[in-house]
């Protein structure tokens, strides 16, 4: 059994005992009403995440004046009123064994001003990069109200029951905008060197300080490199991190990037694991009080490890508990491979721009009670068609809760399209998640049979109570004059079929799948021209990976044509005509690969209705989306059962 001794020792910091290392960073759900009260759903998010052993959690950053709130998701603090709802908060995380700090924010420049109906502050007018808008330069009288507001903010906090505060100095919100070099060129005290750069921040640390009891922790957050030419590198960091010591912070949280460089602050599958505890261990050596790490530290011994090299005191596990809130709990075990792993995809951060948090691996955020399954009196028969994440996602979840499954998938393995996701480079993570939801399904399900091709008449001999049809998109070729040659490879057979291609390989989309195996044959050696119709590549991929993968094509050396649309394909060769110029052939190429639209594939469900009275469809078979509509409605399907 594996055992990780620093991991799971005891820790303070200042009153706050923590049972183990493991902590919980901010991170916003958005499952808070539209005014900013603690509503249900977050009780139960952060409940689940207590009861699953995390040392301690920080609830998502929490807005200290209604001008720095950066959208209608963001929880509140700033009147008395709020107390109430984060108190409640604080005694269900309490109730299940866990403790609570309460993350302080101001957005600066980033609030939304349609939001806010307000002008957005900063300590200098330097456009937003992420917004545009040119935030007003604040006075001196207003920058010492915010001051005030962050500390009548921690005295809430204090008197919500909670055991510890941070405060927001990171990412580029408005204490960040004042450290750094880049957003604040003020030159009366609130500018200027790092000291003065740094009196706002000390300010608050000490106002606090002045509110609420001599060893309640006020825990520091900071990006101590922001990853920009002009921004804070990690030599400033380290002065900052004593200016903040010496004002009275507790601990310090060592995180990095600003809205500049936000690609890299929540690093997806491209970065490496771990890549910011060089930035902990750096802090670690100017400070005397704890440090916490954080950034893709996904695995307990690379947890493990930074505790015993002395790069950090505290871990910061931000998405592996958003995928699985009993992580801590599990390795404590020994039951890895129970482990839902995160896959650094990053739909998360993506979904909170709009919508509330959703997960590709974990289908119950703010609703973690419908997974706290009792067997269901009345085991009914269900037959699932299709072995992809939809269908092992259903077979898992209607399996535990008692229902007799059988899944019967067409192909040799398991797994579906999204054996291929894990093909591509460094998405090796999504082989951990298919491993993971393979062997739930094989936990629970009755049986499951590969190479068996669900047929209309086969399921109706079968005779069950209910079929699950998760039997994928119905995949055809762009139409295209010379498509219908048989002189053309799918994706899909392009990746298995990788060392048949030839040297010279054209991809005709240059979308999501087609991205992936153009930096999948790149790695092999191989000559890569994409071809596409939009004006950007991987249109359909979220917003990160899709920045990274077009670095990795163009430093690979791929060929890319974008706003480029494919006039005929033949053997060999392909007539394009760019935007605005004449038609061209272009000629040489040893395969030519098309990329698929993916339809609705409705083959068994319409005869099916009318033999079976409850048909369900989902995933990519309902429409080519996602792993994460299809684990998701793989599982909804089985809740509804
Ligand atoms: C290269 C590539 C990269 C991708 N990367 C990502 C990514 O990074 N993140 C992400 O979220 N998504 C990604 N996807 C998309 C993702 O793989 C799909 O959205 C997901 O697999 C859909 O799941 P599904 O279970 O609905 O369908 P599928 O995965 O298509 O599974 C359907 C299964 O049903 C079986 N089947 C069909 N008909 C029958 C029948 N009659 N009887 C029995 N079995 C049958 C098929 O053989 C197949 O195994 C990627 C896809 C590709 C191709
Ligand atoms: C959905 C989401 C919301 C986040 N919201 C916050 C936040 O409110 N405050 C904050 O300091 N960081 C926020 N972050 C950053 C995380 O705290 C953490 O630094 C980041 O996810 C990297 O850690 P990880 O690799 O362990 O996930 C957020 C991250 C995610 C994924
Ligand atoms: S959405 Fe992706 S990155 Fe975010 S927690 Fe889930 S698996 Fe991890």
């Amino acid at each position: 059994m594996p055992h990780f001794p620093n991991l799971f020792s005891p820790f303070k910091i200042g009153s706050m005992a923590v049972k183990n290392r493991i902590v919980m960073p901010a991170m916003e759900t958005h499952l808070c009403d539209k005014e900013g009260f603690v509503t249900p759903e977050v009780i139960s998010y952060y409940r689940a995440r207590a009861k699953g052993g995390v040392g301690y959690i920080t609830v998502e950053n929490t807005s200290i004046d209604p001008a720095g709130r950066i959208n209608d998701g963001m929880l509140c603090i700033h009147e008395d009123k709020y107390v109430d709802g984060l108190k409640r908060l604080g005694e269900e995380v309490h109730g299940a064994g866990g403790k609570v700090v309460i993350q302080l924010n101001h957005a600066g420049k980033e609030a939304l001003t349609y939001f806010t109906g307000m002008e957005s502050v900063s300590p200098s007018p330097i456009p937003s990069p992420l917004t545009r808008t040119v935030p007003r330069e604040l006075t001196i009288l207003e920058i010492e109200a915010i001051v005030d507001k962050f500390a009548q903010g921690a005295e809430r906090v204090f008197r919500a029951g909670a055991d510890g505060v941070e405060i927001h100095m990171a990412h580029g919100y408005l204490v960040c905008q004042f450290l750094s070099p880049e957003s604040n060129i003020r030159t009366d005290r609130y500018g200027g060197d790092t000291e003065g750069r740094a009196r706002f921040a000390v300010e608050i640390v000490q106002s606090i300080r002045s509110k609420v009891p001599k060893d309640f922790p006020v825990i520091c957050r900071i990006s101590a490199d922001e990853y920009t030419e002009k921004g804070l590198k990690l030599e400033e960091g380290k002065v900052i991190a004593r200016l903040l010591e010496s004002a009275g912070a507790s601990a310090l949280h060592v995180s990095a990037c600003n809205s500049a460089s936000a690609v890299y602050n929540i690093p997806c599958y491209y970065l490496e694991e771990g890549c910011f505890i060089h930035l902990a261990s750096g802090i670690k050596s100017a400070v005397k009080v704890p440090v916490i790490t954080v950034g893709r530290i996904l695995r307990p011994e690379m947890a493990e490890e930074s505790l015993r090299g002395g790069k950090a005191d505290l871990v910061s596990m931000g998405r592996s508990l958003i995928a699985d809130p009993y992580w801590p709990k599990k390795v404590e075990e020994g039951r890895l491979e129970d482990i839902r792993p995160c896959i650094s995809c990053n739909r998360c951060i993506e979904s909170i721009v709009e919508e509330r948090l959703v997960c590709t691996v974990n289908p119950c955020i703010g609703r973690e009670w419908e997974l706290e399954r009792k067997p269901m009196p009345v085991a009914k028969k269900v037959l699932v068609v299709g072995g992809g994440p939809a269908g092992l996602s259903a077979a898992a979840v209607a399996g535990e809760m008692g229902h007799k499954i059988w899944l019967w998938e067409k192909e040799p393995l398991l797994g579906g399209k999204y054996r291929y996701a894990s093909m591509a480079p460094k998405k090796e993570y999504m082989r951990k998640f298919l491993d993971y939801l393979i062997k739930q399904a094989k936990k629970y399900a009755t049986d499951i049979q590969c190479n068996k091709e669900a047929t209309v008449e086969a399921i109706k001999e079968f005779a069950p109570e209910v079929v699950i049809l998760a039997n994928g998109a119905k995949d055809e070729f762009l139409q295209i004059p010379g498509v219908s040659n048989n002189h053309l490879m799918e994706v899909l057979d392009a990746f298995n079929e990788a060392g048949s291609l030839g040297a010279n390989v054209a991809i005709v989309g240059g979308g999501p799948e087609g991205c992936e195996l153009a930096d999948y044959l790149l790695t092999q050696g191989k000559q890569v021209t994409i071809i596409e119709m939009r004006r950007v590549l991987g249109l359909g991929l979220v917003a990160h990976p899709r920045y990274h993968i077009s670095e990795r094509l163009k430093k690979a050396g791929a060929k890319i044509m974008i706003n480029t649309k494919v006039l005929e394909v033949g053997r060999g060769f392909i007539v394009v005509s760019r935007r605005g110029e004449d038609k061209q052939k272009l000629d040489g190429f040893d395969s030519i690969i098309m990329s698929c639209l993916h339809r609705p594939n409705d083959a068994l469900a319409d005869p099916l209705k009318k033999w079976i009275k409850e048909v369900h469809v989902v995933g990519d078979a309902v429409q080519g989306r996602t792993a994460l509509e299809a684990v998701a409605e793989g599982a909804c399907a089985a809740l509804k059962l």
